[in-house]
């Protein structure tokens, strides 16, 4: 079987501790996965076996070749309150939101797995954002089961638990 490359792009949120885990079923999905983080996603990196997947952090010097091919498709796990708003607005001052607005100017396949508490959540900005990328096409995923129909904030306190229970095997069933 011939593997299809999948950008994994990571955000600063808890949920960023489960990449590892994403790199592996990713795998076991056929995938080739390239891991992009934010730079707020690098704490939560720090100790994970990633499985010696390509991480790709800013942008290429302009001599510099293209460090992965074009992505068959992207995961935004977790999509935190400030790349979500600023992906949705075509914001791309860093490399991760670059790629993010590449794949949705290209409508390549994306699953979008938000991860914010209810008072960001609540932010007019939030559902304004939501409703774009639904709009172009984003499959967006609820933290807590997968759900793409509704989505629900995560409560304070329970990141870590939320994170714990999520399944990567959700985000991949959504790209079949
Ligand atoms: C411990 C910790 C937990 C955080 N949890 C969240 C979260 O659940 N959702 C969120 O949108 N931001 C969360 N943040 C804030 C983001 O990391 C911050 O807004 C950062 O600028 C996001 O950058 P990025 O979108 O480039 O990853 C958290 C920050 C820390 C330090």
């Amino acid at each position: 079987m011939t593997s299809k490359t999948l950008f994994i792009v990571v955000c600063g949120a808890p949920l960023a501790s489960r990449a590892g885990d994403g790199v592996r079923v990713a795998r076991e999905h056929g995938w080739e996965p390239f891991v992009i983080p934010t730079d707020a996603a690098m704490p939560w990196l720090a100790d994970q076996d990633l499985g010696d997947a390509p991480i790709i952090t800013g942008n290429r010097a302009p001599n510099e070749s293209k460090r992965a091919p074009r992505p068959d498709a992207v995961a935004v796990v977790p999509a935190t309150f400030n790349t979500l708003n600023a992906w949705a607005n075509g914001n791309a001052h860093t490399y991760p939101l670059t790629v993010l607005c590449a794949a949705l100017g290209s409508r390549t396949r994306t699953v979008a797995v938000p991860f914010a508490k209810s008072d960001l959540a609540g932010h007019p900005a939030w559902l304004a954002s939501l409703a774009v990328l639904r709009y172009a096409g984003v499959v967006i995923s609820d933290p807590h089961d997968g759900a793409i129909t509704s989505l629900r904030a995560v409560e304070s306190g329970t990141g870590h638990h939320v994170a714990v229970d999520f399944r990567w095997e959700w985000v991949l069933n959504h790209l079949k």
